[in-house]
């Protein structure tokens, strides 16, 4: 045992976890689904690395390799309880069976637990989702929301008896936005909801719910959301961690495997040329220009801080990188993404790679919802407060600090990811250097 850093005080993973999902579409009811499955011994936790993942701790040849779940604490599967809002008054199990994702064989059996889950009523306008049209939604000013929402989790905790809290947001991709004024500090966005101020998005009307709580909250849709000052500095203010942007699943996965592996052998890229088909709900919102706009922003930016090219002119100065969503209804939720990669090699010799991923997209975030939700609950015990950037290997858009550039690369996020946990427990940080197997 080689522990000589001291661990942090982090406090126990007592009573129950409850998990507050912002939309109950997809996602959201392939993740309950599986928890529950998962529950009752009828699915392993496959892509989740909570509950899979092992971490090594200290050298080689000291052979300790703990599951993470025994490594740290975090909550248990069997104290999540949930509780979620929606635009459609669809309880999860028909949410689940609309979606199309899981098997009638593999949904009927989970009928009654499901059933149980009935969304409240949403903070919505269709400025935002402009392809919505659901009549489960709030009335009232932004404010009002607010008020609304911040009631509607302190029911649920009372009724609920959680012990603490997490808020993830599932919900379809809003409309492109900036950053305006009103995001600039937490007063003047506590005065633009009482002006019922245009620039406020609803997401970040929930997350004001949350953070006002002291509630962690993780973004897995591409929004800005939590990335601005003033809710930064009203989860620095409450204590509570934030994370996002984007789960990160089919092809941007894929690419921030591949990309790595290019940048590492000094391969150079001319172009990379990402199209996708998928027809569930997600694409049908994604089918308009202002939420697309979103979604685009979010899967361009990751090849350049990969592959850097200000540093790498020759081989990445000259990259045209595009990326589609076609909306095509016969496919569901099984995405089909294609990518074309010209590479080059030696002497300049053009080489091609063509990469075709038949996914489920829900079925890879719904691990990364568990995980997120159970990390950032982890955080929260071990006081750590705002961005959490060790939290990146989920995302695509991961938030930094201003001024840092995120890290893209799938490995590198691993390594900061299982450091952070190390660091938590007091065990020593693993460079893989490893002078002392040949001193
Ligand atoms: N599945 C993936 O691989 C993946 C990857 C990255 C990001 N995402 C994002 O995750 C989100 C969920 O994806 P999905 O496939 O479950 O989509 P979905 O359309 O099936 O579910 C989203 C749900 O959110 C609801 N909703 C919209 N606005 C709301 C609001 N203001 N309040 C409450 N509910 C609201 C919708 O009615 C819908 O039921 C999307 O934003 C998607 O872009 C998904």
């Amino acid at each position: 045992m080689t522990a000589h850093n001291k661990p942090l005080s982090i406090a126990p993973a007592e009573g129950k976890l409850g998990i507050f999902l912002v939309g109950l579409g997809a996602v959201s009811t392939t993740f309950i689904a599986g928890v529950e499955a998962i529950r009752q011994g009828k699915a392993k936790p496959i892509g989740s690395f909570t509950q899979m993942g092992t971490i090594r701790l200290g050298k080689r040849t000291e052979h300790r390799n703990p599951l993470v779940k025994d490594f740290i604490p975090l909550a248990n599967l069997k104290d999540l309880t949930f509780a979620a809002w929606d635009v459609f008054p669809d309880n999860a199990y028909e949410a689940a069976k609309k979606a199309g994702v899981l098997t009638p064989q593999d949904l009927e059996p989970l009928k009654d637990a499901l059933s149980l889950i009935k969304p409240m009523k949403a903070a919505f306008s269709q400025d935002w989702v402009s392809k919505l049209n659901g009549t489960n939604i709030k009335t009232g000013t932004k404010r009002e929301w607010a008020n609304q929402l911040i009631a509607d989790i302190r029911r649920e905790q009372d009724t609920q008896k959680m012990n603490r809290s997490v808020m993830v947001w599932c919900a379809s991709t809003e409309a492109f936005a900036k950053t305006g004024p009103v995001h600039q500090t937490l007063t003047a966005f506590e005065k633009g909801l009482d002006e019922n101020h245009p620039d406020i998005a609803p997401s970040q009307i929930y997350a004001y719910a949350a953070l006002s709580l002291g509630i962690p909250f993780a973004n897995g849709a591409p929004n800005l959301t939590v990335d601005t000052p003033a809710l930064l500095e009203l989860a620095e203010k409450n204590g509570a961690p934030v994370s996002g942007k984007d789960f990160k699943t089919g092809q941007t996965l894929m690419k921030t495997i591949l990309a790595p592996g290019f940048s590492s052998r000094l391969l150079g890229v001319r172009g990379w040329y990402s199209t996708n088909i998928l027809g569930n709900r997600d694409g049908e919102v994604l089918d308009d220009p202002a939420n697309f706009k979103t979604k685009e922003e979010s899967k361009l930016s990751v090849l350049d801080s990969i592959l850097q090219p200000e540093l790498h002119p020759d081989l990445y100065g000259n990259l045209d990188h595009i990326v589609r969503i076609n909306y095509y209804p016969p496919r569901g939720d099984n995405k089909e993404g294609w990518d074309n990669i010209d590479i080059f090699g030696w002497m300049g010799y053009p080489m091609q790679i063509k990469v075709n991923f038949l996914c489920r997209d829900s079925i890879l975030a719904a691990p990364l919802v568990l995980d997120l939700a159970l990390f950032s609950d982890l955080a929260k015990r071990a006081k750590f407060k705002g961005i959490q950037e060790w939290l990146s290997f989920y995302y695509k858009s991961p938030q930094v600090a201003q001024g840092l550039y995120p890290e893209h690369n799938l490995f590198t996020q691993e390594m900061k990811l299982k450091n952070t946990l190390r660091y938590m427990m007091g065990e020593d940080q693993i460079t893989h250097l490893g002078r002392e197997y040949y001193e």
